[in-house]
């Protein structure tokens, strides 16, 4: 076995579990608006659970759904009337050879009056979360009194339900989180002030929890562990913490970080390392003898077995891993570990849509969030020759879906390697981990038998002359380059020919022109080159187009670097090296003179083949920037759609 460590059986309270691979708790807004377990989140479990994970704790179910709720379809555990569907859900996590707990949680502050149906949310104190800017009320002692009440039947209900122990969620700046912390709580009663009174309600709700399951039921806390906020919990601190939930008798403590404030900490964007706070459960483990979680950005299962081999953790959580890649243990455990389709920490189908009030799903993995709906394992009932043009994310993934469906099927990239633009995105700062997605497709799609034709541009005769059932066009957009009055291409380019390295600049005054993701990441890349940039941006805003927690790092970086950014700044023409432009502050044009102009001004989708083929073959889709320009997200979920009906 090549990790031993990692597929050690384990133990947490009398729970024995399979392995050391662990699910987190990730909300997936998969509930009924009224907070029942539903067929979908049935199905996104299950699919879990077979994958081979030891111990799966479900998401946060809402202790209190009048005030407590973070989520608009976040599961409940607040009545009775919730068991059957709780009831069925450890089932289905049973069946499949895994154990569960179920984390309980109350959103404190970081509610909001749409989550909550306009009740001002409730804190320790009225401190308002900056993030969310809603200012709460402190509760009163008797709501603490009912609400450590609250917490005891949920876990009451967790273990008539059938599962293997509760998680109690008081870590992410969540309630029972505010209150621990002196950065929230500004109590001057028992339940605040001194260490021991902001640990007094966390100790009532676990000693009540105590009283009512009994002690065969694990009782585990997740903290974060430090806070990142001036003022807030660090590790020395959350020792002592650890050390008095330990002596309280919890089984485990699983340690995270962050609040809202700093959830750039909680779910982390690319720019931060694989397993980057594997010693903040290192720093618990050293004060406590009950299992410790890992977790942060574990993604491949040789860095999972280095935290365990080392000593950080007794198990390591594969958060959005396992979004990403359900089999992710299966395939570590039998050696297929190249398989593994890796999440690459863009955030934008998880959180991202969960921010969006949307339901979770996975920029990588299109069935996740949809398993009811798509079997992935599903043959199509009569094999077709397909072809598939274009070797990035969009086609890539329609290539592997068909070809998984039992089609014959053959990809063209024009290119001589596969990934299109995610191959020179990659190369934008803190992006390489797109790189794990190209690398998935160039194992996979040899392995399913796609005949892949590098270097080759699909012509409609070079289509036809296959004579494909189906044809899917997945061709990419290429540069907006704006009509200027005279634009000299020896001074410009876009933004993709810098990333591309087909235009190298060093030491020079570059303009870019175009202030979303795409031109932030330029100017950044330039700037570590030694070019002095200025970035222009029609809109008041930079980065509009990201999602929300890496737009905060993006922002972050920029404010670092040396980029000049002029926003609310439109570029109005463009003659040789004189960029001429407007601000809204300001009715007269004003010209910089840069050296070189970049663009990135988005893109244009390339549908020519498209258009040449209609007509002639028998089923023909048009997928992602082709179609028309936006993320990997929706490139690789329409080739798997199109890919699906083939
Ligand atoms: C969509 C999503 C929802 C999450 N919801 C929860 C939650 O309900 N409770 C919790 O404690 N952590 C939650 N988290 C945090 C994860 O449990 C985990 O700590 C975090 O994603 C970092 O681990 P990873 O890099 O392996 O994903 C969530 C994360 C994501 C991506
Ligand atoms: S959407 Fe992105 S961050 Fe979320 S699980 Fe998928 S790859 Fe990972």
């Amino acid at each position: 076995m090549q990790y031993p460590h990692l597929f050690a059986p384990g133990k947490i309270g009398k729970c024995s579990i399979r392995n050391r691979v662990v699910m987190p708790p990730m909300a997936t807004n998969l509930g009924s608006a009224f907070g029942e377990v539903t067929p979908e989140l049935l199905a996104y479990y299950r699919r879990r659970a077979q994958g081979g994970v030891g111990l799966i704790i479900v998401e946060n179910a809402q202790v209190d759904m009048f005030q407590g709720r973070s989520l608009t379809a976040q599961i409940a555990v607040d009545s009775d009337k919730f068991l059957p569907g709780l009831r069925a859900l450890a089932e289905v996590i049973h069946a499949e050879g895994a154990k569960t707990f179920l984390q309980i949680q109350h959103g404190g502050r970081q509610c909001t009056p749409s989550t909550t149906d306009g009740l001002q949310p409730v804190a320790p104190s009225p401190v308002p979360c900056k993030f969310l800017g809603v200012m709460p009320r402190a509760l009163t002692k008797e709501e603490i009194r009912e609400l450590v009440e609250k917490f005891a039947q949920a876990a009451l209900r967790a273990r008539l339900a059938g599962f293997d122990g509760v998680e109690v969620h008081a870590a992410h700046g969540y309630l029972l989180n505010e209150f621990l912390s002196p950065y929230t709580n500004k109590r001057d009663d028992e339940y605040g002030g001194s260490f021991e009174n902001r640990l007094r309600f966390l100790l009532e709700i676990l000693a009540r929890i105590k009283e009512l399951v009994g002690e065969d039921f694990v009782v585990g806390v997740r903290l974060s562990v430090e806070e990142f906020v001036p003022g807030g919990l660090t590790l020395a601190e959350s020792q002592e913490i650890a050390r008095a939930l330990e002596a309280s008798g919890v089984d485990y403590i699983s340690a995270s970080c962050g609040i809202y404030e700093s959830v750039s900490t909680i779910i982390e964007p690319m720019n931060f390392a694989e397993g980057w706070r594997a010693h903040l459960a290192r720093g618990i483990k050293e004060v406590v003898s009950c299992p410790v979680i890992a977790v942060g950005v574990i993604r491949h299962p040789e860095v999972a077995e280095r935290i365990l081999a080392e000593g950080h953790a007794d198990f390591v959580a594969i958060g959005r891993g396992l979004i990403a890649d359900p089999d992710w243990a299966k395939k570590a455990a039998w050696g297929r570990e190249r398989e593994i389709n890796h999440c690459i920490s863009c955030n934008v189908g998880c959180i991202g849509e969960l921010f969006a009030n949307g339901k979770v799903r996975c920029a990588v993995n299109p069935w996740a969030g949809r398993e009811l709906f798509f079997d992935e394992r599903a043959r199509a009932p009569e094999r077709k020759r397909v072809v598939v043009v274009g070797g990035g994310p969009g086609g890539m993934t329609a290539a592997l879906v068909a070809a998984q469906r039992g089609h014959e099927v053959h990809l063209f990239e024009k290119e001589k390697a596969l990934g299109g633009q995610l191959r020179f995105a990659a190369r934008a700062p803190h992006k390489e981990k797109l790189l794990w997605f190209v690398e998935y497709f160039e194992e996979m799609l040899p392995k399913t038998g796609v005949s892949v034709h590098l270097g080759s541009e699909a012509t409609p005769e070079t289509v036809l002359a296959l004579k494909p059932q189906a044809v899917i066009v997945a061709s990419g957009g290429t540069p907006v380059i704006p009509e200027f009055s005279s634009l000299d291409p020896s001074f410009a380019c876009t933004a993709w020919d810098v990333l591309r390295g087909s235009v190298v600049l060093e030491e020079k005054d570059v303009v870019v022109v175009g202030g979303g993701v795409v031109g932030c990441e330029v100017a950044l890349f330039l700037a570590e080159r030694g070019n002095r940039v200025t970035l222009v941006e029609m809109l008041s805003h930079l980065a509009v187009d990201a999602e929300v927690i890496t737009r905060i790092e993006l922002l972050k970086a920029l404010g670092a670097s040396s980029v000049h950014v002029m926003t609310s700044t439109r570029c109005m023409d463009v003659e040789g090296r004189r960029v001429v432009y407007l601000c809204d502050a300001d009715p007269r044009t004003s010209e910089l003179h840069p050296e070189y102009i970049v663009f990135a001004m988005g893109t244009q989708p390339n549908r020519a083949l498209f258009d040449a083929l209609s007509g002639k073959v028998q089923e023909l889709f048009l997928i992602g920037d082709a179609r028309e320009p936006r993320k990997i997200f929706h490139a690789v979920y329409e080739g798997a759609l199109a890919a699906t009906q083939v």
